[in-house]
């Protein structure tokens, strides 16, 4: 072997991919992951370091719904909007087909943050778990039409670019009883149809009942180290499948389809940062342009008689 075939080897060695990053790619394809672990087993350090493997990738947008201030104290640099408690108000009931109880008072430039970055950490202020879930509902709709009527008018059929949501505290916006209403059944089908749109799934809780199963089985499921109260029969029977005992589980070790995944060692670099002061400024200078036409275009635009589309 020459000294150039050598360095060959060595380099693609050094790209090989780990097997963490094997098995985030094959979600990604999949469904996403749901993990399920005990308190303080490293669900959040888990989700940072995919978030962080997967803002790397050109073609992959990473946007990450936050409600416990977790990211924005301890992820690393990554744009933040925020989203306060009362850009979510409960909506009049106008008639009786009107599912959504609330309305997004700041949807234009919460579509305007979605629309100018690749990556985005949304902070969900509300404590309200219906507001919370409201609000990654319409933002998940929302990006889900868009790949859908992308994907319809590609000569290929194929999307640009994939989407994973990551969405932290599953159980914190989309528990069990939230997810019974009418008002989620649009979002059900959505996330049962995601990968079929390039999209996928990262989300973390730690009790197995908190969210729904039509939610859960649309995943690759992940156990870290679980009480023996948070067992299920079925756990049981994989502890039997795979000789082991899941209150055993070391810290950064996964069970994801019968393999022990062990996740890097997680350090952050950089902070995240908060967007809103900036893009509320660009949005109201886009108002402002179309409020207000430049001289030449005014002057056309009187002489025409038409400048009162301008004003509406
Ligand atoms: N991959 C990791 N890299 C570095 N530290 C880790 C990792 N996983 C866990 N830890 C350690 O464990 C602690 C708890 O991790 P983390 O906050 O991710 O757990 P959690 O399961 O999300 O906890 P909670 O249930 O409270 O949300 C961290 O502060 C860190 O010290
Ligand atoms: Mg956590």
């Amino acid at each position: 072997m020459t000294a150039n075939e050598n360095q060959n080897k060595v380099n693609i060695q050094q790209h090989e991919k780990t097997e963490f990053e094997s098995i985030i790619d094959y979600a990604m394809l999949n469904g996403g992951i749901g993990f399920m672990a005990m308190k303080g087993f490293g669900k959040t350090r888990t989700l940072f370091s995919i978030a962080n493997y997967l803002q790397q990738q050109p073609k992959i947008r990473v946007l990450i719904f936050d409600p416990s201030d977790a990211w924005l104290y301890s992820y690393s640099k990554i744009p933040v909007f925020n989203i306060a408690d009362n850009d979510i108000t409960i909506k009049e009931q106008k008639t009786s087909m009107d599912m959504e109880q609330f309305s997004f008072n700041t949807w234009k430039l919460t579509e305007l943050a979605l629309r100018s970055n690749k990556d985005l950490l949304i902070r969900l202020k509300s404590k309200s778990p219906s507001k919370r879930g409201f609000a990654i509902r319409t933002i998940i709709n929302y990006l889900d039409d868009l790949q859908r009527s992308e994907k319809e008018r590609s000569p290929t059929h194929e999307n640009k670019f994939s989407i994973a949501y990551i969405i932290e505290e599953f159980s914190d916006c989309m528990n069990n009883r939230l997810t019974a209403r009418l008002e989620a059944e649009t979002f059900l089908s959505l996330f049962n149809e995601a990968r079929n749109f390039s999209e996928a799934f990262f989300t973390c809780q730690q009790y197995e009942c908190d969210s729904a199963k039509t939610l859960r089985v649309k995943q690759i499921s992940a156990l870290g180290k679980l009480s023996e109260s948070q067992k299920m029969p079925y756990h049981r029977k994989l502890e039997r499948l795979y000789n082991l005992n899941l209150s055993d589980m070391k810290p950064r070790t996964w069970l994801i389809e019968g393999k022990k995944i062990t996740v890097p060692n997680w350090s952050q670099v950089g902070k995240p940062f908060i967007i809103n002061r900036t893009l509320r400024a660009q949005y109201s200078q886009t108002q402002q342009k179309k409020k207000y036409p430049s001289f030449a275009k005014a002057l056309t635009l009187t002489l025409l008689g038409l400048n009162h589309w301008y004003m509406a």
